[in-house]
């Protein structure tokens, strides 16, 4: 049996937060996972993450938190993030960022590395994300399952990102875009990769915002405020396993969990 990992995609607002505070032991029995890691960057009103958000997400068995172009929007967040090991924020912003782009655990007898990491492309200027992986990745004395959060909005540059890393991590999970893509496979060196894991939070929604703010911004070209939607819910991720003597990928599972409404989780 291989090392079991859930990775659950952009937490958005509260309907994702209570989506996950319903439905992560329904997860946990059904998927046996023995690390969880979830996207948190929209878990503050769509908008950043507090450190209330943090403890709370840790609480309910989340063992890392990976963040994305939202990183920031909080400011009370900076000081969580430069002593919290817990949560890291994508490594190739410019050096002196505070926070951390890599974490390291040994929670089980193996290291569980993750990193996170942002695009370039239709995303705001940053370190080239291929260099700065390829210099971490080389001066890593250790080794163990690695595993990559790639926030980015380009499928191209997550994809190129995925052959880039081949056979060097265990996986190269994409998020930032909300819509999980049907292209999880394991890449012929051994890492799994997809392109989006998806988004947990409300289902009639765009992209875990209210339709009609959405819809505001698109008529008008004004930039209205965007708001949660908090309707109904689901929790989309992977399920990834990986061979604990090779650190390579066995399996890669796209998962999804829909309710209608929060009194709909079975217990
Ligand atoms: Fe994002
Ligand atoms: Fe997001």
């Amino acid at each position: 049996m291989g090392y079991k990992i859930l990775f659950l995609g952009d937490i958005c607002g509260e309907a994702g937060r209570k989506a996950l505070a319903k439905g992560i032991k329904i997860l946990k029995n059904k998927y046996q996972p023995d690390f969880i890691i979830a996207n948190g960057e929209n878990s503050a009103g769509g908008f950043g993450i507090t450190p209330k958000i943090a403890e709370e997400l840790f609480s309910l068995g989340i063992d890392c938190i990976t963040l994305g172009d939202h990183s920031f929007d909080r400011k009370e967040i900076i000081p969580y993030l430069e002593k919290e090991k817990n949560i890291i924020r994508p490594l190739n912003y410019p050096f002196g960022t505070p926070g951390k782009g890599v974490y390291l655990t040994k929670k089980s007898e193996k290291p569980v590395i993750v990193i996170n990491l942002i695009g370039r492309v239709f995303m705001k200027p940053v370190d080239c994300p291929f260099r700065r992986i390829d210099e971490e990745l080389t001066k890593m004395n250790e080794k163990g399952i690695i595993i990559i959060d790639f926030h980015a909005e380009a499928t191209a540059e997550k994809k190129a990102m995925g052959y880039f890393l081949d056979g060097r991590v265990s996986a190269v999970l994409g998020t930032h875009t909300h819509i999980p893509t049907a292209d999880e496979e394991i890449l012929s060196k051994g890492t799994a990769y997809i392109t989006d894991v998806g988004m947990c939070g409300a289902i009639n929604s765009v992209l875990g915002m209210k339709i009609e703010d959405s819809l505001k911004r698109l008529l008008y070209g004004i930039n209205y405020r965007l708001n949660p939607a908090d309707s109904d819910f689901k929790i989309e991720g992977v399920l990834i396993e990986i061979n604990l003597s090779t650190y390579k990928a066995e399996k890669i599972e796209r998962i999804c969990e829909k309710y209608l409404n929060f009194d709909s989780v079975p217990s």
